[in-house]
């Protein structure tokens, strides 16, 4: 028998195992676009919990799911009685015997793990405050539609050190590209935080030009993640520096993509004609985490399916 899977974060799959997903991604994508139904995963239902606001996690997972032949609850924590403080735990417990898969939204990331380790299901992390691996999932694809292998390219970071920036860093060793970071110095990557491993991996910068200079992906996110609102015009200032504008753009390779996991705030971490410009990929970008999850689904439910 299969032992069960989770995905609470990216370094829980290996490369053989990112490798099948990407493959999968491909071939379900072009089911898609060719309306050619695939159904393997019909009287499969999946749970989506969200402690957050979410709309392309939502529409992904919904829309996903149901292509795949399957059916999703939507659960937040105002409706149900996570709201009024039943344990996660327990919660876990009650869902997965009553669902095939879950996928949760929340703050801490030991609140997924805690819902993992009590639950009797696959659990997927739509995101944490520490991580956003379907996200990372989605991104990784995406260049390597647009661009071929990833590995020993340079993906530029610029702005908060976030659950984005950690999860790409996970992405830079497991697919072997280098990862260049560039914060303000009061938001800069915990080192607790950088594994012994990542630190080949990673080079970090106080100017966004200098992480942007030769890189073939520059990426960036909101300055303000959810769940730290009250923080959001101190960080204004702190950030002022940090957009993604068509200067940053000029020092990168010439044939670099741009990347925002959206939502985006124009005119703050990036410029409007960078997000709506020639080397933007943001809407093939969102698109792709419905082809991804699409492909985690069918991996965590039914293993390595090559049909
Ligand atoms: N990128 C992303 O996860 O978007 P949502 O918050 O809309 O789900
Ligand atoms: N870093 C952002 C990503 C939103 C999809 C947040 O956590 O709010």
């Amino acid at each position: 028998m299969r032992t069960m899977k989770h995905f609470l974060k990216f370094s829980d799959f290996t490369l053989d195992e990112f490798q099948h997903l990407i493959t999968r991604t491909k071939v379900l994508k072009q089911r898609f676009k060719q309306y050619i139904p695939y159904q393997p995963l019909t009287d499969r239902m999946l749970a989506m919990v969200f402690e957050k606001s979410s709309t392309r996690t939502r529409v992904s997972f919904e829309a996903g799911i149901y292509q795949l032949g399957g059916q999703a609850i939507h659960l937040d924590s105002q409706s149900t009685q996570l709201g009024r403080a039943e344990p996660i735990e327990d919660t876990a417990r009650v869902i997965s015997r009553m669902v095939d898969l879950v996928m949760i939204r929340t703050y801490e990331q030991t609140k997924v793990e805690a819902f993992a380790q009590h639950s009797r299901v696959p659990v997927i992390n739509g995101l944490t405050n520490e991580y956003h691996p379907c996200q990372i999932l989605a991104d990784v694809f995406t260049f390597i539609e647009h661009r071929g292998d990833i590995a020993g390219k340079t993906v530029a970071w610029i702005g908060d050190a976030n659950n984005m920036s950690y999860t790409w860093l996970e992405a830079a060793r497991i697919f072997g590209f280098t990862l260049n970071v560039a914060t303000p110095a009061d938001y800069a990557l915990a080192p607790e935080r950088i594994a012994a491993a990542d630190k080949a991996h990673l080079r970090t910068f106080a100017d966004p030009h200098e992480a942007a200079r030769g890189a073939h992906l520059v990426t960036t996110d909101v300055w303000t993640s959810m769940g730290y609102e009250a923080e959001t015009e101190k960080r204004k200032k702190a950030f002022a520096r940090f957009i993604v504008d068509a200067s940053v753009m000029e020092v990168a390779d010439k044939d670099a993509l741009f990347m925002h996991c959206l939502p985006a705030h124009r005119g703050e971490e990036v410029s409007e004609d960078v997000l709506e410009g020639w080397q933007s990929v943001v809407w093939e970008e969102a698109e792709n985490r419905l082809h991804v999850q699409k492909a985690l689904m069918e991996y965590l439910l039914l293993g390595k399916v090559h049909a």
